[in-house]
């Protein structure tokens, strides 16, 4: 089986540096095919008879089956069945809430998908999965989207990866982000699931999606083709909050607050352009529910039943280096109403400008380059970044042949 490992070796074969900044995997962003457009599709249902069970995936719990109408973008099962078609088929959904499993599952057995779901089993845990599971559905992949404090360390039950490892030494791993978010003394267990990981050559993909948009990976080609080095990244989320309804996204022990919560795409983005960060350079600053400037007048939750010291923070900015001396910042903000998100990424090196905007919706790349002081914009319509990553995982999966056409993982356990 094709392993990242290998993948990985080949890259620094072709000459990419291991830790160059702006020189991680990269894909040509005319590669990255609109879901409608992808050709698999079609095949897939013409050899149905001749594959059966190609794909057998174990869904461990996730809001891909979202319950109600509010499932945003993340809907992972949509891509996985337009990805795979009739070959799909989830042995098993695990799960502790298993009423809502067993709901989920039933709406998804009353659509055109059934085939896919109808034979799909539920358990509480991956001990009762390993117990009572059927040997002919050996699965061939998992997908975690498990809250992450319940993985990312070496510690019995709270390492999921390994435990799956374990039993599945085969499997390829589909990991939701963030990897981990533990006190920072767990840091170094992540890097040895990193590891663990690496050295049983697993394929594995982290679901940081905004690294397989057609806008980043031009961003990525342009900084490539013309040998440039980043010097500086400036990112800004801020989120419209009136449209956050969960209590736990706005309780800080459980969400780990918004920098973890979502900021963590903007993080990821930054460290894709700007390489590795010199962690004791970071400085930060917030501010406070309890602050004047803090006051938000349009929240859909009670924020007096949450605890004080549990109510998270308005604005948090940070500034940091680069181990290349280049210069990162972020600014992430509970300040906007209303439902759309503004979020942009400015990435800067000599004479250009690559400015990314509205990432989540309908992003738009401005690049100003040396020989003019105009900003071209590209617009990328209709890119989903989640079909992207879904896509060039299974892609790698079913790579039996190392195919050197196939599109590379563009984010590993380590974040590479
Ligand atoms: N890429 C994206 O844009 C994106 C979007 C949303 C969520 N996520 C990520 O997906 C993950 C899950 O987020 P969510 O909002 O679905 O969380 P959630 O709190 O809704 O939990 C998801 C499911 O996990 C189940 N669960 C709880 N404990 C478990 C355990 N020990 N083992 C297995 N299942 C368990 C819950 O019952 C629930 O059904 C997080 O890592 C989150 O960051 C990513």
């Amino acid at each position: 089986m094709a392993s990242s490992l290998s993948r990985k070796s080949s890259a620094r074969e072709a000459g990419y540096p291991p830790d160059s900044p702006s020189r991680r995997a990269s894909i040509d962003p005319s590669k990255l095919v609109r879901m409608d457009k992808s050709g698999e599709y079609h095949v897939w249902y013409v050899v149905l008879e001749l594959e059966t069970s190609l794909f057998n995936e174990v869904l461990s719990a996730y809001t891909p089956f979202p319950v109600g109408s509010d499932e945003g973008p993340w809907n992972h099962s949509f891509r996985f069945e337009h990805k795979l078609g009739p070959r799909l088929k989830v042995v098993a959904l695990i799960d502790p809430a298993v009423e809502r499993a067993a709901s989920v599952l039933q709406h998804k057995c009353e659509t055109f998908v059934k085939s896919a779901y109808e034979n799909t089993r539920i358990f509480r845990s991956l001990d009762d999965y390993v117990k009572g599971m059927d040997a002919k559905d050996a699965p061939r992949a998992f997908v975690i989207g498990s809250p992450p404090m319940f993985r990312g360390t070496t510690q019995s039950g709270r390492n999921i990866e390994m435990q799956i490892l374990k039993h599945f030494p085969d499997v390829a791993l589909f990991v939701e982000k963030p990897i981990a978010t533990g006190p920072s003394a767990e840091i170094q267990e992540a890097f040895k699931v990193a590891k663990f990981i690496e050295d049983k050559g697993t394929i594995c993909s982290v679901g940081y999606m905004l690294r397989y948009l057609k806008a980043v990976q031009m961003m990525k080609k342009i900084l490539d083709d013309n040998n440039l080095t980043v010097m500086s990244t400036i990112a800004r989320y801020a989120c419209a909050y009136e449209a956050i309804a969960k209590r736990d996204w706005w309780t800080k022990s459980i969400s780990a607050g918004p920098i973890v919560e979502q900021g963590t795409h903007f993080c990821d983005l930054s460290r894709y352009f700007g390489g590795d960060v010199d962690i004791s350079s970071v400085s930060a600053h917030s501010l406070e529910w309890y602050e004047n400037a803090g006051q938000l007048s349009k929240m859909s939750v009670d924020e007096t039943a949450i605890q004080p010291e549990d109510r998270i923070p308005r604005v948090t900015a940070a500034t940091w280096k680069y181990e290349s001396g280049a210069v990162g910042s972020f600014t992430h903000l509970v300040a906007l109403q209303g439902h759309d998100y503004s979020c942009e990424l400015e990435v800067y090196a000599d004479g250009y400008q690559l400015k990314l905007v509205n990432p989540y919706v309908q992003p738009v790349l401005y690049i100003r380059k040396p020989g003019s002081d105009i900003e071209e914009a590209h617009r990328f319509p209709d890119d989903d970044p989640f079909f992207s990553e879904v896509s060039v995982w299974i892609d790698n999966i079913e790579d039996i042949e190392e195919d050197p056409e196939t599109s590379q993982i563009l984010c590993t356990y380590e974040g590479e």
